[in-house]
This record gives structure tokens, C-alpha cells and sequence, in this order.
């Protein structure tokens, strides 16, 4: 959820009440999902968990919109009288995340989807959803340049970065380490693998490929034809429901890998202390506590 953010959000959207909607709910593990809304929660921030392909969830928008987001604004409104005027919300978000989705489900109809590619012409279209509410939909952007490895990296598994600009088969092999220590047994039944996986993400790579039957001459496996299949699979929820980002206050292994500190110039590169990584896999951490283990560890 955060990391499909715009971090240019913020500061764009300034003061303006802001309701999060985490889409997709039946493609992420719902303890995860739990989570992120709890985690939403204490920042004092409405989220709410919805799956627009069956509507679940959905039923929540308007009053969590009126009873939760803008209940001091409708007050005021009613105290002056004002109680007839249209709710106005814009719909933001990256590509793919479903905001035409919920705006369809919301109106209940099939409208033409807002082009996504920049500087394409096109009008303003608010959306009737019925409660006197209105719907701005609008295209979604990536922002040109990421500051943070592992953001691109989960934007790229879930193919809201382009696959043309990307390495297909480091993709898979990283999003197959991921799976692996996530969610193997899915991995296990989807692709008939028995015994221990290997660990690295090639390995599995070409197991899942020979597995498939991806072969070319000479008996190698076709990793760049896997890869692509690997990646559609697992964006098509074939893979088990995962999600691939925790609340940042909670460190799972895999950020817990890429997780640098810098001390006065000394670098501690968090990779060197794999060995942590596998004690603490399974105990969530506050981030700052994990800080300062690692800072004590430094000096
Ligand atoms: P966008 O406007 O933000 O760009 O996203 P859009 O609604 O076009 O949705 C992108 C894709 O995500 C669509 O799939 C859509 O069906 C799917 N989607 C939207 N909401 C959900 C959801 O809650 N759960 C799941 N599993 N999928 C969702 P598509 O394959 O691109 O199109 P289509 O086959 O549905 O026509």
C-alpha cells in the first residue's frame, strides 16, 4: 500500500480529507491486511479494505466517507442548511490499481476508462454514485524517478512499471525469493516442486521452467519465457494471496535485508547480518527498536 503511493502526494494534496482504499483486498493476505488498517488507524487516517472485481467491501465507501472522512464538514453544512450539496471526491492512484474498477462498481455501470498515458486530451468527468456523492476520475501517473530500490522492485512484480523497461527474468528470480520464504507451499502445488527449493532464485527459476516444459535446444530451460509466465501468474493471483509490503513500524526479513544505516560515513549494510534476519523472520519489530540494536551494533 505505501509503497504504490506517489510521494509527491502529500504535498499535493495538502489539507484535503483523504480516505485510502486498499484495493485488491482478495489478491493480499487479509492478516496483512489487518494489519495495514490498524496501522492506518493510529495515524488517525480512514482506510478501508475493498475487492472491485466482486464488490466486496464497497457497501463501507459512503458511510465510512460520511460518518468517518467528512462528518465535522457535513455538520457544518447542515448547520447552514447547506445539507443538499454534492459530496466531491477525486479518485488518485499509480496505473492498474483499480480506480476505474471502483468508480464502475460505485455508479454501477461501464464507463470508458480515463487514459493513462500522459498529455492525452481529456475532460473532467464526474461520476453520479447516487448518496449525493460525485467521483473524479483521473489518470493514474508514476512519478519519473525512484529514490528506493525496493518500492520499484514491488511496483515491478505487480506490473505497474512497464515490463519493456525492466529485466524480466531478475524480476522473477527476486519475486521467487520472495515467494519462497512467504508462501512456498503455494509455489510447491502450483508448479509440482517437491523436495527443499533451492534457494537461489535462478535455481527455482529453472526447476519451474523445466517443470513447464520450457526447453530449447539442448535441454536448457527457457528462463526468459518462465519468467514472463512466472510474472503473469503471480499477477493474476495464481500464486496465493500475498501481500509484498508490512506497516513500516513492523520489519519482515526481506526489508530487513535492504535496510542500510549510516553511522558518521560507517555503513552498515544489514545483508551481512543474515544471520539476525533468520532469528527475527518471525518476530515483528518496531522499527526503532531495530534501529537501535543495529546502531549499538555499530559502534
Ligand atoms: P486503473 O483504472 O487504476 O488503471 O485500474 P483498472 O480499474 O483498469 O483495473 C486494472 C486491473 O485490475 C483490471 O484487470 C481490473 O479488473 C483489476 N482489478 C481492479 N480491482 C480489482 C480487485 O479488487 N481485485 C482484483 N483481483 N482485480 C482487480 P485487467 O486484467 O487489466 O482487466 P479486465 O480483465 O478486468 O478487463
Amino acid at each position: 500500500p505505501r509503497s504504490s503511493r506517489n510521494p509527491e502526494m502529500d504535498r499535493m494534496v495538502g489539507t484535503k480529507p483523504r480516505l485510502l482504499l486498499l484495493n485488491k483486498a482478495d489478491m493480499a493476505d487479509p492478516a496483512a491486511t489487518s494489519r495495514w488498517i490498524q496501522a492506518y488507524r493510529k495515524e488517525n487516517r480512514v482506510a478501508l479494505a475493498v475487492d472491485c472485481r466482486s464488490g466486496k467491501g464497497i457497501s463501507g465507501f459512503a458511510p465510512a466517507v460520511r460518518q468517518q472522512l467528512l462528518r465535522e464538514l457535513l455538520e457544518k453544512r447542515q448547520a447552514h442548511g447547506m445539507s443538499g450539496a454534492p459530496i466531491r471526491l477525486m479518485v488518485v492512484g499509480i496505473p492498474n490499481v483499480g480506480k476505474s474498477s471502483f468508480i464502475n462498481r460505485m455508479a454501477q455501470s461501464k464507463r470508458a476508462k480515463v487514459e493513462d498515458r500522459p498529455g492525452v486530451t481529456r475532460t473532467k468527468q464526474w461520476v453520479k454514485i447516487g448518496n449525493r456523492m460525485e467521483l473524479l476520475d483521473m489518470p493514474g501517473v508514476l512519478w519519473p524517478k525512484f529514490e528506493d530500490q525496493t518500492v520499484a522492485r514491488r511496483l515491478a512484480f505487480t506490473g505497474a512499471i512497464r515490463d519493456q523497461v525492466l529485466d524480466g527474468e531478475g524480476l522473477a528470480c527476486a519475486l521467487l525469493v520472495l515467494l519462497r520464504d512467504r508462501n512456498a507451499s503455494a509455489l510447491r502445488e502450483r508448479y509440482r516442486l517437491s523436495g527443499d527449493l533451492p534457494e537461489a532464485g535462478y535455481a527455482l527459476l529453472e526447476e519451474i521452467g523445466r517443470r513447464r516444459g520450457m526447453l530449447i535446444s539442448g535441454g536448457e530451460v527457457d528462463t526468459e519465457r518462465a519468467a514472463a509466465m512466472l510474472l503473469d501468474e503471480f499477477r493474476a493471483g495464481r500464486l496465493g494471496r500475498v501481500t509484498l509490503e508490512l506497516p513500516p513500524e513492523e520489519v519482515d526479513a526481506e526489508q530487513l535485508r535492504t535496510l542500510r544505516l549510516n553511522q558518521g560515513g560507517w555503513e552498515v549494510l544489514v545483508e551481512l547480518l543474515d544471520v539476525f534476519c533468520h532469528v527475527l523472520e518471525k518476530i515483528p519489530l518496531p522499527l526503532a527498536k531495530l534501529r537501535e540494536l543495529f546502531v549499538n551494533a555499530a559502534q
